[in-house]
C-alpha cells in the first residue's frame, strides 16, 4: 500500500472516531447514539455516502489551530431510506459539543443546496451546544446561511428536524423553519435562552427540561410535532413520516398496492351518539374510513380539540384535519386553528389531498381567546384552506355551526366534494342558543318560559339541526350513510386526481400572521 493510501486510511479512521473514544462513551452514557450511529440506523444499509469527511475548521484564535477534528462536528451526505434518496446532516456532539463553526455550517449548506437542486428531502439530526464560541460572528453568519436556505427550500422539498440533544439560542430557528420537528424525551431540549438567563431576567426557576424539553414543546408550545422515548424511536418516526411524503413539490406520493373489498364499514354507523351533546372520539371515524392502521398523527399532544395527521386511502397518502368532540367539544380556538392551518399548508405545498372531518360547535368564547387573537388565528385556518388547491373533501359528521361551518372546508371556500351524515346539524348555532335569541320575547311572555323554550328549541332543531337545508342549496353534494363514507371518499379522491387550479399571478398572498 502506498504512503498516500495509508494516510487516507488513517485519516478516515480518525474521522470516524469523531471526538474520540472517551467522548463517545460519554454520549452513550447519556443514552444517546453518536451522529454516525444515527445515520447508520436511519439510512438503508450501505447506502450512506459521506461528503466532506476531511473538512476541518480554519480558526486560529484561542489555540484552536491545535484542536482539529476531521468532519468538524457534523456528518453530512446522502443515501436512501426505503429506497428513496434523501440528504442528511447529523451534528456530532463528541466534537466541540457539535457546536456550529463556519466550516460546519458550510458542510450543512452544501447538502441543503444539493437537496434543493435535486429535489429530495433534507433531514437534520441536531445535537449541538450552539454557535462555536471561539468563532464569534463567523459562526452566527453560518446559522444565517442555513436559515436562508431553509426558507428557499420551504415548500419545495420536505425538511425534517430531529432534536436529539441540546438546541439553544439561534440554533432553534433552523428547525423552526422546517416542516416537522421531532424531539427525544429527556435527552433533548430547545430554547432561545436557557434557565440561567431566564433566572436573571424574569427571576423564574426552571429546569432545562421544563423550559424546553420534549414534553413541554409537545404540549405547551407546539414547537415539536413528535416526541420519542429514545433515539431509535425517533429515527423510526422519521422513516414513517417520510413514507407519507413526496420527494418534492413537483411530485406526488407513491401509491401503495391496494385491493378493494372493505369499502363498506358498518362500524361507522354507531359512532355518533344519539344526544348531540355527548362526545365521541373522532379517531374512531378516521380509522373507520382509512386503510387499516394507516393513521400517522401529527401534533398528537398539542391542541387536541383538533386532530391532524397523515393516512392512506386506497394506498394513497392523504392529510386529515378533524375536529375532536372529545376535547373542548371540538371547538376551534387559537391553538387548534394554528395547528390546522400549518398542517393544511404543508399538505397543499406537497400535493397531498385533504380530508376534513367536521363536528364543530363554533369558536371558543372568552377574553383569553379574544385577547390572544382568535380573530387573526382563526383566520389562518380559513385562509389556509381557502388557498389550498389540492383535492379537498369534507364530511360533516355532526355539528357545523356558525363561522366555523364556513372555515371547516365548506363548499363556499373551494372544497371539491362536501358530504354530510344524516346526523349533521348545519346551522348558525345550536338550537338552544338560537331559540333564546330569536324567540326571547315569546319565551319571556309565556306562562311557563321553560316549557316554551323547550318547544321553540325543538322547532328550531326540526328546521335546522339536519343536513337537508344545506343539501337543498347544493352546499352539501350528498347526504351519505356513515357506513358508505369510505366508498364515497375512495371514489371522490380518485375522481379528483387530476384536479388543476389556476390562481391569479401574484408574488405571494398575505396570510394573517
Ligand atoms: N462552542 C464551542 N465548544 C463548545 C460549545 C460551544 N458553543 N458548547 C460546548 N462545547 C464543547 C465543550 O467545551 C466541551 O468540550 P470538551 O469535550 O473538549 O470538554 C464539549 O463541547 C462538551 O460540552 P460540555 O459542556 O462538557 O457538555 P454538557 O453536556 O455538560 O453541556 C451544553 C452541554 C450545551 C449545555 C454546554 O456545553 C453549554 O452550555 N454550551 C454552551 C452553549 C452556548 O452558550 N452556546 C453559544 C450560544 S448559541
Amino acid at each position: 500500500m502506498s504512503d498516500t493510501t495509508n494516510k487516507l486510511k488513517d485519516k478516515i479512521a480518525e474521522a470516524k472516531l469523531g471526538g474520540g473514544e472517551a467522548r463517545i462513551k460519554k454520549q452513550h452514557a447519556k443514552n444517546k447514539l453518536t451522529a454516525r450511529e444515527r445515520v447508520e440506523y436511519l439510512l438503508d444499509e450501505g447506502s450512506f455516502e459521506e461528503m466532506g469527511i476531511l473538512v476541518t475548521h480554519r480558526t486560529t484564535d484561542f489555540g484552536m489551530e491545535k484542536q482539529k477534528f476531521y468532519g468538524d462536528g457534523v456528518v453530512t451526505g446522502y443515501g436512501t431510506i426505503n429506497g428513496r434518496l434523501i440528504y442528511i446532516f447529523a451534528q456530532d456532539f463528541t466534537v466541540f459539543g457539535g457546536a456550529l463553526s463556519e466550516t460546519h455550517a458550510e458542510k450543512i449548506c452544501k447538502v441543503m443546496d444539493h437537496a434543493l437542486r435535486v429535489g429530495a428531502p433534507l433531514i437534520g439530526l441536531n445535537d449541538s451546544g450552539g454557535a462555536r464560541i471561539q468563532e464569534g460572528v463567523r459562526s452566527l453568519g453560518g446559522y444565517a446561511d442555513i436559515f436562508y436556505r431553509n426558507v428557499q427550500a420551504s415548500g419545495v422539498i420536505p425538511q425534517l428536524s430531529a432534536i436529539m440533544g441540546p438546541c439553544a439560542g439561534g440554533a432553534v430557528y433552523s428547525p423552526a423553519m422546517t416542516d416537522f420537528t421531532l424531539m427525544v424525551q429527556d435527552s433533548s431540549y430547545m430554547f432561545v435562552t436557557g434557565p440561567n438567563v431566564v433566572k436573571t431576567v424574569t427571576n423564574e426557576n426552571v429546569t432545562s427540561e421544563e423550559l424546553g424539553g420534549a414534553r413541554t414543546h409537545a404540549t405547551k408550545s407546539g414547537v415539536t410535532h413528535f416526541t420519542a422515548s429514545n433515539d431509535i424511536v425517533c429515527l423510526e418516526q422519521i422513516k414513517s413520516l417520510l413514507s407519507y411524503l413526496p420527494q418534492n413539490n413537483k411530485t406526488t406520493t407513491e401509491k401503495l398496492p391496494f385491493t378493494l373489498g372493505d369499502e363498506i364499514r358498518e362500524e361507522l354507523e354507531s359512532i355518533v351518539p344519539d344526544s348531540s351533546n355527548k362526545p365521541y372520539d373522532m379517531h374512531a371515524v378516521i380509522n373507520g374510513i382509512i386503510d387499516t392502521d394507516s393513521f400517522f398523527e401529527v401534533h398528537k399532544d398539542y391542541a387536541d380539540n383538533i386532530i391532524v395527521g397523515f393516512a392512506r386511502l386506497g394506498g394513497r397518502s392523504i392529510g386529515i384535519v378533524a375536529n375532536q368532540p372529545m376535547s373542548l367539544a371540538g371547538v376551534l380556538d387559537v391553538d387548534s386553528s394554528i395547528k390546522g392551518a400549518r398542517f393544511t399548508r404543508f399538505c397543499d405545498a406537497f400535493n397531498i389531498p385533504l380530508l376534513v372531518l367536521v363536528d364543530v360547535p363554533g369558536f371558543l368564547p372568552g377574553t383569553d381567546q379574544e385577547w390572544n387573537g382568535i380573530i387573526l388565528n382563526g383566520a389562518k385556518l380559513l385562509y389556509a384552506l381557502s388557498e389550498a388547491t389540492v383535492p379537498r373533501v369534507t364530511v360533516i359528521t355532526r355539528k357545523a355551526y356558525g363561522g366555523a361551518y364556513d372555515v371547516m372546508n365548506s363548499k363556499h371556500i373551494g372544497a371539491d366534494m362536501n358530504y354530510a351524515w344524516p346526523t349533521a346539524e348545519i346551522a348558525v348555532m345550536g338550537a338552544k342558543g338560537a331559540s333564546e335569541i330569536i324567540f326571547r320575547r315569546e319565551i319571556a311572555a309565556a306562562e311557563d318560559p321553560e316549557l316554551k323554550l323547550t318547544e321553540k328549541e325543538a322547532e328550531y332543531a326540526e328546521k335546522f339541526a339536519n343536513p337537508f337545508r344545506a343539501a337543498e342549496r347544493g352546499f352539501i353534494d350528498e347526504v351519505i350513510l356513515p357506513k358508505d363514507t369510505r366508498r364515497k371518499l375512495l371514489k371522490a379522491f380518485s375522481m379528483l386526481e387530476n384536479k388543476t387550479v389556476v390562481r391569479p399571478d401574484r408574488k405571494h398572498g398575505n396570510i394573517p400572521l
